[in-house]
């Protein structure tokens, strides 16, 4: 007779991002806005597009919302409408991910690349101050686009003093940051134009990929509508711009609409969420700093911990995910190794690259769960 093998009970797995529990609490509803469009049929361009848009224009504070196919669409249509191409050069963070940095080289332009904030994670304004006044020969200064990192708008107000003084525009990747907030704005209402994304796990996310731009700029408005639809003038057949197919599905917008009914409870979830983190983490870790002006929506919450790597294999062993954001900043990558760099580099972006993890969060969840990852964060620094 052979001897039973021990069993040892292996941690409940926690999630790094709780879709399921959102799709528990709204699945009915998202499943029956589904059906209507099944029996509708305007599969492109349907009713939902529209509805979504004017509620996403009244939610973010702008006059046009225009949506796309994703969150990479939501910051090229931008860069085409602005006619940026050779010889331009789109000043961007390199600690982001890369679509930030993809844009502006497929249009032709060249990023040059700034450096980030080691407490916000968002750009550097003295780094940008350099980049701008060192501009490689050839190039021609046209746009800046700061990135809202892990949910909280970068430092708008003092960005928007130097792009006025240079003659910039100001385009904000909002793709982590949809519903967050700097002094009575909300993101979206933030720079000349923002682009967001719909990606699942955004915190607005669809079941699928899409994107948002926002615009208060009519004649810019129009422009990208005309884009997102190869370029189209007055009919179909009439295309007066080079454009791309860059719609988001009706199926999607119809999810988006009922995400968007509860959104306002989930932002305060996520800060809730996020505020307990900092508040039983802090002393013990570098916790995520949000500036007093601002709310995060807490795309991520992000701990810098000079022993990451071991801290993530505790908390695995743990049944507890954990993901790193980003490991290697932009300039550092093979695909953009060769763009332009801010004079003195980018050494904060360097060192958080090496320093940065991810723990769980969204906004189910509970405090039970919440105190166990803080447990085993705090257990694996001791
Ligand atoms: C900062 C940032 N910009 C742009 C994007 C691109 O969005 P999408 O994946 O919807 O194309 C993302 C998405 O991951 C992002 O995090």
């Amino acid at each position: 007779m052979t001897a039973s093998p021990v069993k040892t009970a292996s941690p409940v797995p926690v999630e790094f991002i709780d879709l399921g529990a959102q799709h528990y609490r709204i699945g009915d509803k998202v499943e029956a806005a589904v059906r209507r469009v099944l029996a509708h049929g305007k599969y492109i361009m349907g009713p939902e597009v529209k509805t979504l848009e004017d509620q996403m224009s009244r939610f973010a504070g702008v006059k046009h919302t225009i949506t796309c196919a994703s969150g990479t669409d939501a910051l090229s249509l931008p860069l085409m409408a602005l006619g940026i191409g050779p010889g331009d050069a789109v000043f961007v963070p390199t600690f982001t991910f890369a679509a930030t940095a993809e844009v502006v080289a497929l249009v032709g332009a060249t990023p040059v690349f700034v450096d980030v904030e080691a407490g916000s994670f968002n750009m550097d304004v003295k780094s940008l101050e350099r980049a701008l006044d060192a501009v490689p020969k050839g190039l021609t200064p046209k746009g800046i686009i700061p990135v809202d990192l892990f949910g909280q708008p970068a430092d708008y107000d003092a960005i928007d003093r130097l792009a006025k003084a240079r003659g910039l525009w100001v385009m904000a990747d909002a793709a982590q940051s949809f519903g967050a907030t700097l002094g009575n704005r909300r993101t979206g209402s933030m720079g000349r134009v923002a682009g967001t994304s719909f990606f699942p796990a955004k915190p607005l996310g669809c079941y699928g990929d899409g994107g948002a731009i926002f615009t208060d700029d009519d004649g810019l408005a129009e422009i990208m509508r005309s884009l997102r639809v190869h370029g189209q003038g007055s009919d179909k057949y009439d295309n007066v711009r080079i454009g791309m197919n860059g719609r988001l599905d009706t199926i999607q917008a119809a999810v988006l609409i009922e995400k968007l009914a509860i959104f306002e409870d989930e932002i305060a979830a996520r800060q809730r969420v996020g505020q307990r983190y900092n508040d039983l983490l802090r002393g013990r870790v570098r916790v995520p700093e949000v500036g007093a002006n601002a709310t995060s929506v807490w795309a991520q919450y992000t701990l810098r911990l000079p022993k990451r790597d071991a801290v993530a294999a505790a908390l695995k062993a743990q049944g507890i995910p954990t993901a790193i954001y980003y490991p290697r900043p932009l300039h550092q990558q093979t695909a953009y190794r060769n763009f332009p760099v801010a004079p003195g580099g980018c050494p904060v972006s360097e060192k958080l690259s090496a320093e940065v993890l991810s723990l769980p969060m969204h906004p189910y969840l509970d405090t039970a769960t919440q105190d166990r990852i803080v447990a085993a964060v705090k257990a694996a620094v001791a």
